[in-house]
């Protein structure tokens, strides 16, 4: 017997699924929502981490796709299709061959992280690099599904929402109330609406009194929703967010508005810092897109005392590229007591 079934299992009641469906489950969820007592001290505030790169396949995106996948194959469909920045690819390529289905991806030609590229490959998916980003890359999904038999399996498919609102369950479950504040990575904004469905839900239940204000940062490169302005041509050194013209655009400025919270944006620059302080700090390894919660964290001003959470969306391993040019290439020596000792300051 299983202790942790998965997203679906755990949270039935609160998704649209019956007994029927045949449930395609890697064992998502389930995630540490790790208290971080450095970055509470500096910013005078209970911070809590959710450790959402602890899932399957190293990303939020399991809890959607294990929806994604499960209507698909109860609705008879043989063949899923997505664009990514990354993490939906290798997430669906997984859930695809635990399923025995196709998974066809579209990802934009040297801008996604190695780690996600060999995980797609690895898992078996039909892996198509575009010239372009991750926006035209979806414009063609879109289009292809209309005339071809594929289930999208991006956040436009409603289920992918369904399955990621049951992070925001797990966060009140675990901190017996819903946090004051959550900071949030925005790319295609799928995942902060995700969250606000969900502490909508367990708000409507009465299972809690208040909602927490909903923080989204976006890169400053790739900031539409800041800007109010779709952009061309997004840049930023978070891959996994390089996204100009979000398709839950709208869902993300009810989610802001409707908690009083905000969409910020912030710099590579931030972001990376953010990505450093959270390792030496909090000894947590995430991606560079994940540390922009922090970032935005880092310049808001929150109440004091109060408890906050940052979603940490995707783990570090992921793109090692980034990693290895933030720090220092260690010095090479030759295989002498003497040096290493030297090497090491002795
Ligand atoms: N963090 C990571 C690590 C992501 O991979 C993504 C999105 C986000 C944050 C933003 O979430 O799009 O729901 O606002 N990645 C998508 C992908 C676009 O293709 O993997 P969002």
């Amino acid at each position: 017997k299983v202790t942790w079934p998965g997203v679906i299992e755990r949270y039935r009641s609160w998704l649209p699924i019956d007994r029927s469906t045949p449930v395609v489950t890697l064992g998502e969820g389930g995630t540490p929502l790790r208290f971080a007592p450095r970055l509470s001290e500096r910013v005078g505030a209970n911070v809590y981490l959710k450790l959402e790169g602890l899932n399957p396949t190293g990303s939020f995106k399991d809890r959607g796709m294990t929806m994604a996948v499960s209507k698909a194959v109860e609705e008879g469909s043989v063949t899923i299709i997505c664009a990514s920045t990354g993490n939906t690819s290798a997430s669906a390529a997984a859930y695809a061959a635990a399923a025995r289905i196709r998974a066809v991806v579209l990802i934009p030609s040297g801008h996604i992280a190695l780690g996600k590229l060999a995980q797609a490959l690895v898992y078996g998916a039909e892996v198509i690099q575009i010239e372009g980003n991750f926006d035209e890359g979806l414009r063609l999904v879109r289009e292809l599904a209309e005339t071809h038999p594929l289930t999208v399996v991006n956040s436009i498919n409603p289920y992918r929402l369904q399955g990621q609102k049951t992070a925001a369950f797990e966060i009140v479950d675990e901190l017996g109330s819903a946090p004051d504040a959550q900071f949030i990575p925005v790319g295609n904004a799928g995942n902060i609406s995700a969250y606000w469905l969900g502490y909508q839900e367990y708000h409507k239940a009465g299972i809690i009194d208040r909602v927490p204000r909903m923080y989204g940062v976006q890169a400053a490169g790739a900031a539409p929703i800041v800007k109010g302005a779709v952009v061309p041509e997004p840049e930023t050194v978070a891959t996994a967010i390089r996204i100009g013209n979000p398709a839950s655009w709208t869902l993300a400025l009810r989610a802001r508005d409707e908690s009083g919270g905000a969409i910020m944006a912030a710099t590579d620059e931030e972001i990376l810092s953010a990505y450093i302080l959270l390792a030496r700090d909090e000894a947590v390894f995430c991606e560079p897109a994940s540390a922009a919660s922090v970032a935005g964290l880092l310049k808001t001003p929150v109440v004091p005392g109060s408890s906050v959470v940052c979603v940490l969306t995707g783990n570090g391993l992921k793109d090692p590229d980034t990693a290895v040019s933030q720090v220092q290439v260690p010095k090479v020596v030759g295989t002498s007591m003497k040096e290493v000792a030297k090497a090491i300051g002795l």
